[in-house]
């Protein structure tokens, strides 16, 4: 019901906004996202993926051994509250049919300042703070032999010394690829399935001339921050239901 509204406001608003999905050129992404019924990890990207199903396979294991030549376990296995974090970053990466969005003009195959909710970085470094590693920018800071494979250059220490805050991992641990969102706390991704909302209005925002941010522009932001806050409850709601073994009262 609500995701409804949602979506018919962003229908109202955006009448003749074409379709924007693209994928990354290189790491492996498809020319184009198409249907895939056979992830096994990732599935929120089913309906339209940018990843062959092989790489989630890979990321299906419980505890992940390692995704491509990149191991993941190099200090120890994560905690499963870890790795699920992990999981949808590298499903994100991997997978999200509007990621080229962000995409780095001169370095296809990179992103940058994909804007992320400070709530979800918050809870991923609640999830890792216990876990180890040995890299604070896991894009640079690996050895990475000839067969492609990454090993440590300095010694495992927890997370929670590695960074100092939710924000500090976010803005670190990926180099310049995620940015917290302050100025909105609704403009901004928490890798569910409200993402595809927040994105078709984000790029409604930076389409539409209006640069000077108008007195309507802010109402439907505000409006459009209500539903998702909204659309949030619900989905924790239904999630607790799972959980519990309840069936959804309404699949929304
Ligand atoms: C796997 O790793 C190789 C070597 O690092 C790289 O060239 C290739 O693009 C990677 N493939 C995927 C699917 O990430
Ligand atoms: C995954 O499958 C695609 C398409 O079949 C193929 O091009 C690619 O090389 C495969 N990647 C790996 C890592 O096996």
């Amino acid at each position: 019901m609500l995701r409804f509204s949602v979506l018919l406001f962003l229908a109202v608003l955006m009448s003749s906004t074409g379709q924007r999905q693209r994928c990354l050129r290189g790491a492996g992404h498809k020319p184009r996202p198409t249907q895939e019924k056979y992830l096994q990890e990732c599935t929120l990207y089913a309906k339209s993926a940018c990843c062959y199903p092989n790489i989630t396979e890979q990321l299906a294991d419980s505890p992940v051994v390692k995704i491509n030549t990149t191991f993941w376990n190099r200090c120890g296995n994560l905690s499963p509250e870890c790795e699920a974090y992990m999981k949808k970053i590298e499903c994100f990466y991997r997978c999200s049919p509007y990621i080229a969005y962000w995409a780095r003009p001169r370095q296809p195959a990179a992103i940058s300042s994909v804007p992320i909710c400070k709530r979800f970085c918050d809870n991923w470094y609640e999830a890792c703070k216990s876990d180890h590693t040995c890299v604070s920018n896991s894009l640079t800071d690996w050895k990475i032999d000839e067969k492609g494979e990454n090993h440590c250059k300095n010694d495992c220490i927890p997370i929670s010394e590695m960074y100092a805050s939710g924000t500090h991992m976010c803005e670190k641990m990926w180099g310049a690829s995620l940015k917290v969102a302050y100025r909105s706390p609704c403009l901004c991704l928490e890798m569910d399935e409200m993402d595809p909302e927040v994105i078709k209005f984000i790029q409604y925002r930076s389409s539409s001339s209006s640069s000077s941010s108008s007195s309507s522009d802010n109402n439907d932001e505000e409006r459009f921050c209500r539903l998702r806050m909204q659309m949030r409850r619900e989905l924790e709601d239904k999630y607790k239901s799972l959980e519990n073994n309840e069936l959804p009262i309404d699949d929304i």
